[in-house]
């Protein structure tokens, strides 16, 4: 009697909710989520505290494995609140169904998985959508992903990834969009608009989820979950601006990260955590942990035991549990004596039920579960006519001497080199989701197909990895094998042109992928020597998702084209580019550096007191500077050659009420139409804290025919003007700037100009 008494209840609440949606919003959800707190208990409540993993195939309701038996017991009593990987409108249908038709309550799973750029349609890897800087590509890009994952029942993105990489050893620098904190914000906005839509309940839109909070990037050497140590003013002004602008944009939820900052585990950071994002900044969403991250703070030796690790994850606010399971088992009692405060279980809860109610979850569970759409939708033919073109948008043209590129259509004879050449699987990139392995266009797929009456031939060349390539281990690198080189060489010479492809499989970056040496692997460079003395006629293209240490090739090669790993159409988005069907129109979002030593490596260190040598004496050593290589970049922040020449008229600029205006005059010298990144770069030249000798603050997009100009503004306000002292506060100091504005960090016209707030 009880529970059919309590289950009619529960649908008067699901259906005052529908009706609600129609009505002002806002504080109706927030008196239906306060009716829902009401009827829960402890335990259930902290029940919609727990993420479960969801690896299970559900062919009826109810698992067959003992352990997918517990799962599904504890979704039935109502002590789950969401699942990750739980997979296809099916499978998450019947999961939903576990829990909204047998739990006290019938409240419904939210569904979460790690789509950071596409779910069945690749599009490029993150940090090479930041290489377009095209947002209104990555918010396509992102809205497809939203599209396919949540036609299969799932309604939570973890990502986009928000971490401000410096270090280029880190191999989750794919995940995000690069080294700067701008364009890192930039682009959090827009990866953000594509996956959230207008409305979190529309069923084609999903949660987005900000990751990883906070200062993961800044891993020490590069050393993926190590130590980040840094100082407050890095911090501020590199690490936290995305997740703010992440925040202003509305993300709905959070990730906290599982390294320790500056002494404090992440997870466990009451100051990153309660002060700045849900104190300072007002962030009403979730807060997801990492995997098992609370568990986590034992080895971290700042929590003696799951308990400890339970009230301090929860007390600094990291509302949700993702498989740790240590709130369930922790925290009732834990609240029930009063060791840690009910009100912040319901605070928590509150923000979980209202991500359900936002997505539409209490209108109907099963909204996102769409067997229909999910056939539809996964591979669409516009999907990957968009993972095309968001590939061609991503190429960056890193060098073109005597204008070898584009290649003639009309050559006879292409010799395409390099094992990655012929990977469909490698062009998919790390963090694939539900890619289907080797499904993407090859590179030396996409010259056949674009030159189909051309003789062009593949020898593999170099040997990278051998043995199975997979996500979970490390790859087996082959280092000494040149048996291959010989037949490479005698194509190459023997070809009119060669396209030599270089560079990382994609699992060399991701997750637990940290490299000490940035340099290429196997016997490419090897191959490279041989084969750019046997035919001078010889295109570079790289394929990496982390900048590389490549100056002998960088002086070499007369052309290089950096592709990354574009998805499931990079072969054609790259023959695209090689044949000139497509302007390259891409700019790196990181440092490429001579020497791995150099890491970390950003555009926007600081002067110091000796940046230059000295003026007297230029010989001494008593400067900043290496003295077994250069400390500047190969390829700087911000650098990308297009078809087409720019010319950047003289810059006028000009201090207005506070801000800077600036106007310039770009035109197309060139003789094809082309797209230039224009950038705006500034430098506080006096500061009460010292200051980076250029940071970005503002950049457009400018298409240009032949001989056209186009007269630009822009506008620097008092956001773009000032920075954060290491206390945390945000300032405005009157004075000298000196403003850059150009076609790469290392390529601008500057003027300086004084400003009084
Ligand atoms: C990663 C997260 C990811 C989570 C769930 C963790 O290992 O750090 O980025 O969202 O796994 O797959």
């Amino acid at each position: 009697m009880k529970s059919i008494s309590i289950f009619i209840l529960a649908s008067a609440f699901f259906l005052s909710c529908n009706s609600s949606t129609k009505g002002p919003g806002m504080s109706a959800s927030h008196q239906k989520i306060d009716s829902l707190l009401s009827l829960m208990t402890i335990e259930e409540k902290v029940g919609q505290l727990n993420m479960y993993n969801g690896t299970w195939e559900f062919t009826g309701p109810v698992p067959k494995d003992d352990n997918s038996q517990r799962k599904a017991e504890m979704i039935k009593k109502g002590l789950v609140g969401g699942m990750l990987n739980v997979l296809t409108a099916e499978g998450t249908r019947e999961a939903q169904k576990l829990a909204v038709e047998n739990s006290r309550l019938g409240i419904p799973l939210v569904f979460g998985y790690d789509v950071i750029h596409g779910y069945k349609t690749m599009f490029p890897i993150p940090l090479a959508q930041a290489a377009s800087w095209d947002q209104q590509m990555a918010t396509e890009a992102s809205r497809i992903a939203a599209k396919e994952m949540s036609a299969t029942g799932l309604n939570w993105a973890f990502g986009p990834v928000m971490d401000v990489a410096p270090d280029g050893r880190w191999g989750r620098i794919m995940e995000g969009a690069g080294e700067d904190p701008y364009l890192t914000s930039v682009f959090a906005k827009a990866w953000i608009k594509g996956l959230q839509g207008e409305d979190l309940s529309d069923p084609e839109t999903v949660a987005a989820c900000a990751k990883h909070f906070a200062g993961y990037g800044f891993a020490e050497a590069g050393l993926d979950y190590f130590t980040v140590n840094i100082s407050d003013q890095m911090l501020y002004n590199a690490a936290l601006p995305p997740f703010k602008a992440a925040i202003d944009a509305g993300v709905a939820s959070v990730m906290n990260a599982f390294q320790d900052l500056n002494g404090i585990p992440a997870t466990a950071h009451k100051k990153l955590q309660r002060e700045i994002l849900k104190g300072q900044w007002g962030f009403e969403g979730v807060v997801l942990s990492d995997w098992a991250s609370i568990n986590e703070l034992t080895t971290h030796g700042f929590a003696s035991d799951r308990r400890e690790a339970a009230i301090k994850a929860f007390e600094a606010g990291s509302d949700m549990d993702m498989e740790s399971r240590i709130y369930e088992e922790e925290l009732p009692a834990l609240i029930e004596n009063g060791t840690v405060d009910e009100s912040l279980l319901d605070d928590a809860v509150r923000r979980i039920l209202k991500m359900k109610y936002d997505l539409g979850l209490f209108d109907d569970p099963y909204r996102y579960s769409n067997a229909e759409n999910e056939e539809k939708y996964l591979l669409a033919k516009e999907h990957l006519q968009l993972a095309r073109d968001a590939g061609r948008s991503s190429i960056v043209l890193l060098k073109n001497t005597d204008e070898i590129l584009p290649i003639s259509k009309s050559v006879k004879k292409i010799a395409v080199i390099g094992q990655l050449a012929e990977s469909k699987d490698v062009v998919l990139g790390s963090w694939r989701a539900q890619a289907n392995p080797n499904s993407g266009v090859s590179i030396y797929e996409g010259v056949v197909n674009a030159l189909p009456e051309t003789d062009v031939q593949f020898k593999q060349g170099y040997t990278l990895t051998e043995g199975e390539r997979s996500f979970r281990y490390d790859l087996n690198f082959v280092e000494g094998d040149f048996s291959k080189h010989d037949d490479a060489v005698a194509l190459a010479s023997s070809s009119d042109v060669v396209i030599l492809v270089m560079g990382e499989d994609c699992f060399q970056t991701g997750e637990g992928r940290s490299q000490s040496d940035i340099g290429l692997k196997g016997n490419q460079e090897e191959l490279f020597n041989r084969v750019i003395e046997a035919n001078p006629n010889t295109v570079v293209v790289l394929m990496n998702g982390r900048p590389l240490a490549i100056p002998n090739i960088a002086k070499k090669a007369p052309a290089i084209l950096e592709t990354w790993f574009l998805g499931s159409e990079m072969g054609h988005a790259v023959a695209d580019v090689l044949f000139g069907d497509y302007n390259p129109s891409g700019k790196l979002p990181v440092s490429f550096p001579h020497s791995t030593g150099q890491e970390p490596f950003y555009y926007y260190q600081k002067n110091s007191g000796r940046r230059v040598p000295n003026d007297f004496d230029s010989d001494m050593v008593f400067w900043v500077h290496y003295t077994d290589t250069n400390k500047e970049a190969v390829f700087p922040f911000g650098h990308g050659l297009s078809y087409s020449d720019f010319e950047y008229g003289d810059p006028e600029i000009t201090a207005i009420g506070g801000g800077i205006e600036i106007d310039i005059t770009l035109t197309n010298t060139g003789e094809i139409t082309g797209k230039e990144t224009v950038q705006v770069y500034i430098r506080d030249l006096v500061a009460s804290e010292t200051q980076p000798i250029k940071r970005l603050v503002d950049f457009a997009q400018v298409r240009l025919d032949p001989g056209q100009s186009e007269s630009l503004k822009f506008s620097l306000d008092r956001e773009d003007l000032g920075f954060y002292l290491s206390s945390g506060q945000f300032v405005l100091e009157d004075g000298e700037f000196e403003v850059f504005i150009g076609g790469s960090s290392e390529d601008t016209k500057s003027r300086k100009v004084s400003v009084n707030f």
